[in-house]
Parts: structure tokens; sequence; C-alpha cells
């Protein structure tokens, strides 16, 4: 098979609809259980849409507006709801063994995912600029300090033009 060959059949199947709306499901996957993985997938559209809205129109207006402050509670529930699918999601991927056979890799993407989301979230709530911010930033400078990162501190907002 020529290379063009090979990679118009991996795309192929790549980008099929029934890849990501397949018809058919393994029989094990039914149940409560298997729906954890798209309730995290959902509440995570929700984050970024809200996350987009919020940061194009700035903080003057998701505090001070009731629509802004309206869509701020909806991308802090949604944040809620991301972490809350996930861990189960984890849980349920781990005490079934849904590792193994093939998906360790798919394993791994998902522990990235959540190490990318952890130190996120972080940055979200050191932006609310109330006392839980200013808790978070106190307590997790001297974690940042103890684990070597003391470049970063979370108490200065204005770091980076320190940098420049
Ligand atoms: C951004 C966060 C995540 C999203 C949106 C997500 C989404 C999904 C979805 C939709 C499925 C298929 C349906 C289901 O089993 O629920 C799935 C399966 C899977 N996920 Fe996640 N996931 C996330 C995080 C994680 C994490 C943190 C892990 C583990 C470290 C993980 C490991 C797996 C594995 C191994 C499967 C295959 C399970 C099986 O074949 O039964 N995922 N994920």
């Amino acid at each position: 098979m020529n290379w063009t060959v090979y990679v118009r059949t991996q795309m192929r199947a790549l980008f099929s609809l029934d890849t990501w709306l397949p018809t058919e499901l393994p029989e094990y996957a039914v149940g409560l259980m298997y729906t954890l993985g798209s309730l995290t997938a959902s509440s995570f559209v929700i984050l970024v849409l809200s996350g987009i809205i919020m940061a194009a129109n700035g903080p003057q207006w998701w505090t001070i507006s009731s629509v802004g402050f309206y869509l701020r509670g909806i991308h802090f529930w949604s944040v809620q709801a991301f972490f809350f699918f996930m861990i189960l999601h984890l849980l349920r991927v781990f005490f079934s063994g849904a590792w193994r056979g093939g998906r360790e890799r798919t394993w791994l993407l998902g522990t990235l995912a959540l190490f990318v989301a952890i130190p996120t979230a972080f940055t979200g709530y050191l932006m609310r600029g109330d006392f839980y911010s200013q808790w978070n930033a106190v307590q997790s400078k001297d974690g940042l300090n103890a684990l070597g990162f003391a470049w970063f501190n979370p108490l200065n907002a204005g770091q980076c033009m320190d940098c420049m």
C-alpha cells in the first residue's frame, strides 16, 4: 500500500461519523457509569464557552452586570461539575479495570487532562479577587516554594511585568 492510500484509510476511520457518533456500543457499555465521560465532556464545553464570553467582556462585566454575574455563576458551577464527573469517571475506569486491553494510552491521556485541569482551575481561583483568591495564593505560595517553583509567586499578580 502506498502512503497516500494509507493516510486516506486512516483518515477515513478517524473522521467517520461512526467513530464519533457510533450507532452500536459494546454490550458492557450500558448504564449510568458509562455516561460519566460524556458528562465530563459536556461540562467542559459549558466551561470553555462561558470562560470565553467572560474573558471577552472583562472583570467589570462579570462582577457588576447581572448577566455577567450570572455567567460567572455558570462558569463556577461548570468547573465544579467538570471535576466532580471527571473524578467519578476516573474511579469508574479504575475500578472496572477499563485501563486494560489496549486502553493504556486512553488512561494516560486522561491523566494528562487531569494534570492540565488542576493548575488551570487554580489560575481561575486566583483571578476571583476575593478572600478565596487570597487564601489560595497565600497557601499555594508556600507549596510552590517547597516544590522549587519560587519564581512563580501567586501573591504577585503583576509578576510578568517584573520579568520584562
Ligand atoms: C477532560 C476529562 C475527560 C473527558 C472529557 C473524558 C471523556 C471520556 C469519554 C466520553 C469516554 C467514553 C465513555 C465512558 O467510559 O464514560 C472515556 C473513556 C475513558 N476514559 Fe475518559 N475522560 C476524561 C478524563 C479521564 C481521566 C482523568 C482518565 C483516567 C486517568 C480517563 C480514562 C479513560 C479510559 C481508560 C477510558 C476507556 C474506558 C472504557 O473503555 O471502558 N479519562 N473518557
